[in-house]
């Protein structure tokens, strides 16, 4: 029987636009060895033993690929699939709803699992760990709780702040894995995978090419790739070739490096504002009218994996390599 994604809100839409490109099977699923091995040894036991797999915990920078390895995680362990976040689960009778509806087997993958409210979380302890939910009933002094059995269910908690889980939480899953940043050899063939899903003629040197300026992250690789692709049929024959990429990416003000503006205006504020630091996060994230949140979530794990941003006690520090990626002596 063909399995069904539910969602509780608009990540459906995000889940469906993608949903093309994203593989189903492990096998299909490039790089993140170390996950893909663990995760495919768990889901072999699971089945085998006929039960459902443990809470699986996935964290690191966005666009790594956590939703759609929950969604591969599903299809191998050929259960339903729901999908929410942390955000949209505003009161602790939402979550009990979804818990409630959920089969037995079923996956619930919860994104941005550390934005849940504590009185939400503190819904899923029971949950996560007995297959149990406790209900209030009625008001006051004639309230009275009522213990509800829910199905054998999987959590797969996505965050790029594994930091800001509670401690409980974080211990309620019994596999955690941390996504990595791809090599550029992973992401050539994640975008050839792309390229041949959506019928793009390109060449070897165009998928390197996109590859090494995609920030280490597929989501960012299969997106430039449209534009690329765009930027081919319109002023081109449609071919993706090393050098029409090349002029699509610089159009598309992404550098050699595949930083954008936000991360060069980053760059170039502790080297310029900040005498090449250190500078403070919140400070710097002023200095640029960036949220702090976003910076350190979304653009700062990429410049520091790369050796171009350092963190310090005292804060920020641009590195020799940020300076000579911008044509400036370092000294
Ligand atoms: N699309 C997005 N992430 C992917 C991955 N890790 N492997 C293959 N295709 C992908």
């Amino acid at each position: 029987m063909e399995k069904r994604v539910i969602s509780t809100d608009i990540l459906e839409e995000d889940y469906k636009i993608e949903n093309g490109l994203r593989p189903k099977l492990l096998t299909d699923y490039i790089g993140q060895k170390k996950a893909k091995e663990n995760l495919k040894i768990y889901i072999e036991a699971a089945k085998a033993r006929g039960e459902a797999l443990d809470h699986v915990l996935l964290y690191g920078p966005p666009g790594l690929g956590k939703t759609t390895l929950a969604g591969i995680i599903a299809n191998e362990m050929d259960v339903n699939i729901k999908i929410t976040s942390g955000p949209a689960i505003e009161k602790p009778g939402d979550m009990a709803s979804i818990l409630n509806s959920l089969q037995d087997g079923d996956l619930l993958f919860v994104d941005e699992i550390h934005r849940l409210s504590r009185q939400v979380e503190e819904v899923l302890y029971p949950a996560m760990e007995d297959f149990v939910i406790d209900i209030l009933i009625g008001k006051g002094a004639t309230a009275r709780s009522v213990r509800l059995d829910l199905p054998r269910f999987t959590l797969v908690g996505a965050t790029t702040r594994v930091g800001m889980l509670t401690a409980p939480l974080r211990d309620r899953f019994g596999v955690v894995n941390r996504l990595e940043f791809y090599t550029v050899e992973e992401l050539t063939e994640i975008v050839n995978r792309s390229a041949r899903v959506l019928k793009v003629e390109l060449d070897s040197q165009g998928a390197v090419e996109i590859a090494r300026r995609s920030r280490g992250t597929p989501r960012l690789a299969n997106r430039l790739l449209k534009r690329v692709r765009d930027f081919a049929q319109v002023k081109y024959d449609g071919r993706v070739t090393g050098e029409v990429a090349s002029l699509a990416l610089d159009l598309l003000e992404v550098d050699k490096l595949g930083l954008d503006h936000t991360d060069r205006d980053m760059l170039l504020s502790v080297i310029h504002k900040f005498d090449g630091g250190p500078v403070g996060l919140d400070t710097l994230a002023a200095s640029i009218g960036e949220d702090s949140a976003t910076i350190e979530e979304v653009y700062e794990p990429y410049l520091i994996q790369n050796g171009l941003l350092a963190r310090t006690p005292r804060g920020r520090i641009a590195t020799e390599k940020a300076y000579l990626h911008f044509g400036l002596s370092f000294d």
